[in-house]
């Protein structure tokens, strides 16, 4: 495990030179409510440090108010699309107001699976075998090259929603259908049955990443659908979950995958594990939640990281 290198956090009096900090949370997004969670615990965490911040909701004015208000920076903590997927961050860019996490390009494609994807496998990272549907695919030659179970699942979306794991070929059109619902493109995806981890990393390829410990995710569930995500309280996390020659050869494979979508600032990677133990990259996620539930603590902790440090962290990626 990478011991993360101490950071400078803030001594008394210096909390200053953050300026005014405006926590963006809330939107208009399926994921407000979680967002409108991460962002309290944000706040929180800001204002205990001592720094001038506060709470920004762009479903109730314009975001061309953050500098009418005079803030000088922006921690984003929006879920979703605008808030996720890049659009709010061009918007910070024209408007030259520095903000947290990724940039707009890494942003588009974090959200994106299929660019992920092609990306990783384009430098040789290991990705799940996997195929793009449409109304003409052949589905029984898609199951026959891909096996059973399959995933099938939207390129765009998240939390699950349109996702499912075929168990027959009947099965295959109906969920090609669900998935269509919400994206255009679908891909179907070989199932890796070895387990579900999910990695944060912080910091950008200048001063360098550091991958905190990954968090095993054991659903009670058939697969870590929405209703284990963010209703059931029976899906067990496991951190720290990696011997240290597991985190020795992830770790290099998560930094690498951060990288490879131009990440910075912070963001957590997905992978799953084959029975065999191979790592397959699974997505990409670049606004992760920071409810006190969340993996991003829960990875921080176990590096011996208060909530406040991570956030702290962050923020400083904006000076
Ligand atoms: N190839 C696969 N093999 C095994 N399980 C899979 C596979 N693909 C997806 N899953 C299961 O389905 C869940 C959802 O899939 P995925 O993470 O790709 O989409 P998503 O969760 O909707 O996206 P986001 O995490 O951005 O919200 C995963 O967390 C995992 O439990
Ligand atoms: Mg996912």
């Amino acid at each position: 495990m990478a011991q993360p290198t101490p950071s400078p956090f803030p001594l008394p009096g210096s909390a200053q030179r953050y300026g005014k900090v405006a926590v963006v949370m809330g939107g208009t997004s399926a994921e407000r409510e979680v967002s409108l969670m991460s962002g309290g615990g944000v706040l929180e965490a800001l204002l205990e440090r001592g720094i001038d911040a506060h709470a920004f909701d762009p479903r109730d004015k314009p975001i061309q108010a953050l500098r009418d208000e005079g803030f000088d920076r922006a921690f984003l903590i929006l879920h979703g699309p605008f808030g996720e997927d890049g659009t709010l961050q061009g918007v910070l860019e024209t408007m030259g107001l520095p903000y947290t996490g990724c940039g707009v390009m890494a942003s588009a494609i974090g959200m994106d699976k299929l660019r992920s994807k092609l990306i990783w496998r384009g430098l040789g990272l290991p990705v799940p075998d996997f195929e793009l549907l449409d109304d003409a695919s052949d589905l029984d030659a898609v199951a026959a090259r891909l096996g059973l179970p399959l995933f099938v699942k939207p390129n765009i979306e998240g939390s699950s929603i349109g996702v499912t794991k075929v168990k027959a070929v009947s099965e295959l059109r109906a969920a090609y259908e669900e998935a269509r619902r919400y994206d255009r493109v679908v891909l179907a995806e070989k199932f890796v049955g070895g387990g579900e981890y999910s990695v944060p990393i912080l910091g950008d390829a200048v001063a360098g990443y550091v991958v905190l410990p990954a968090i095993k995710i054991e659903p009670a569930t058939e697969f870590y659908d929405y209703q284990a995500k963010y209703f059931r309280d029976d899906t067990v996390y496991r951190c720290p979950c990696l011997s240290p020659e597991q985190a020795a050869r992830i770790e290099p494979l998560i930094e690498k995958a951060f990288w490879a979508i131009g990440g910075r600032g912070w963001g957590r990677i997905d992978f799953l594990m084959d029975e065999a133990g191979e790592p397959y990259l699974l997505e990409a996620n670049t606004a992760p939640g920071m409810t006190s539930h969340s993996l991003v603590p829960m990875g921080a902790r176990a590096a011996g990281m208060s909530y406040e440090d991570v956030v702290l962290r962050i923020l400083d990626t904006t000076l």
